[in-house]
């Protein structure tokens, strides 16, 4: 292995802490089979999924939030009186404004933080690690938090057996701050948009195009719109693409990394994109049979899975990678450094 480690202008930045939430009641695919034409068969054979967890009524995406920040904030044994920034990666807020940000900094009392929401669909927990990272590694911030979750049964037609089997709730948090003398913390990443793509996978209602009508309502416009095929197809090439082109400009290869925690979107993805790395498939996190696809949630949640397994360890290299609706790709390559 020769790592190229890219230098950075001011500091590194290191994840020091984690914490995830996923809401208690559960939707198994047993439950689906009784709402519409499917079975737990077709689901698991196409999509891995065997159940995913669902956000009570009352509840907002601001809660799963504000869990996973408050178990991280324990985690790293630190009040919230100690964060500067807190960014929130997700495509489901509570509304429209204010921010997610701006809820979660009321919910765990964070008396000196500035915030904001990321809008990047199931690549929206690494596009707000990268923004976080920047601010730790300009030296602007020292400790920042960042939020990635989602509560898309929330958006979800559960008329529409094309994409109700899909959707879960759940999230979780990381503490960035700067790395000390001899770690590496956050490495590279490789991000793109692809405009083209936001007719694959869109919720065309409630927004200033289309206001909620009773019109807008009645036409669905305010749910998951998905043309899954598309959608699958991209993502198996791009997730792949991206983050071979990540670790080859890197120098290493899959084989060196401790883990790849991928986007759970679909366990075919998945396993795809692992062969074409040439990963081990013991070192590649899968938890979709648990949770479904929870968007901007789902790799703060393979963190949390792939730590409780033991795969996630001080010195690993580690390389994340998601695809999501806009079309969005974001790889991130990183040191474990807890
Ligand atoms: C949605 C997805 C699972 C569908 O799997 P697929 O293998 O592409 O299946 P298709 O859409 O081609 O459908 C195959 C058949 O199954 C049927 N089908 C679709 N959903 C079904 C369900 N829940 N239960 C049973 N049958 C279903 C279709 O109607 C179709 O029937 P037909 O052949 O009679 O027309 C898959 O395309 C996918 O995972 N796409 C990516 C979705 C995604 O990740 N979105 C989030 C962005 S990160």
């Amino acid at each position: 292995m020769s790592l190229t480690v890219r230098p950075v202008v001011g500091r590194r930045a290191k994840i020091t802490a984690l914490g995830t939430y996923v809401p208690p009641d559960v939707l198994t695919n047993q439950d689906l089979e009784k709402m519409v034409a499917t079975s737990d068969q077709w689901i698991m054979e196409r999509t891995g999924i065997r159940e995913r967890h669902v956000l009570a009524k009352g509840m907002g995406l601001s809660d799963i939030c504000t869990e996973a920040a408050k178990k991280c904030l324990a985690a790293r044994c630190i009040g919230p009186e100690e964060l500067e920034v807190i960014i929130v990666g997700t495509v489901t807020p509570d509304m429209m404004y204010p921010s997610t940000a701006c809820l979660v900094q009321l919910k765990i009392g964070a008396p000196h933080v500035w915030g904001f929401d990321v809008s990047g669909g199931c690549s929206g927990f690494t596009y707000a690690l990268l923004a976080g990272v920047k601010l730790v590694e300009s030296g602007a911030h020292k400790m920042v938090l960042v939020c990635g979750a989602d509560a898309n049964t929330r958006m979800t037609d559960y008329t529409d057996r094309t994409t109700c089997v899909l959707f879960g709730d759940g999230g979780g948090a990381v503490l960035l701050e700067p790395a000390e003398e001899g770690e590496i913390g956050f490495i590279d990443y490789i991000n793109e948009i692809d405009g083209a793509g936001g007719v694959s996978l869109y919720m065309p209602g409630g927004g200033s195009l289309n206001p909620s009508t009773h019109e807008t309502v009645n036409k669905k416009m305010h749910y998951i719109h998905q043309d899954g095929p598309a959608v699958y197809k991209f993502a198996v090439r791009k997730m792949a693409e991206a983050s071979a082109a990540l670790l080859a400009r890197n120098g290493i290869t899959g084989a060196d990394l401790g883990c790849f925690i991928p986007h759970q979107a679909n366990k075919r993805i998945i396993t795809a994109t692992a062969e074409r790395l040439g990963m081990a498939p013991d070192r590649v996190i899968i938890n979709i049979e648990k949770y479904g696809n929870t968007s901007a949630g789902s790799i703060p949640l393979a963190m949390e899975t792939a730590i409780e397994e033991g795969k996630l360890n001080k010195g690993d290299l580690v390389l994340l990678a998601a695809v999501g609706a806009g079309f969005s790709v974001g790889t991130v390559l990183l040191r474990w450094e807890i």
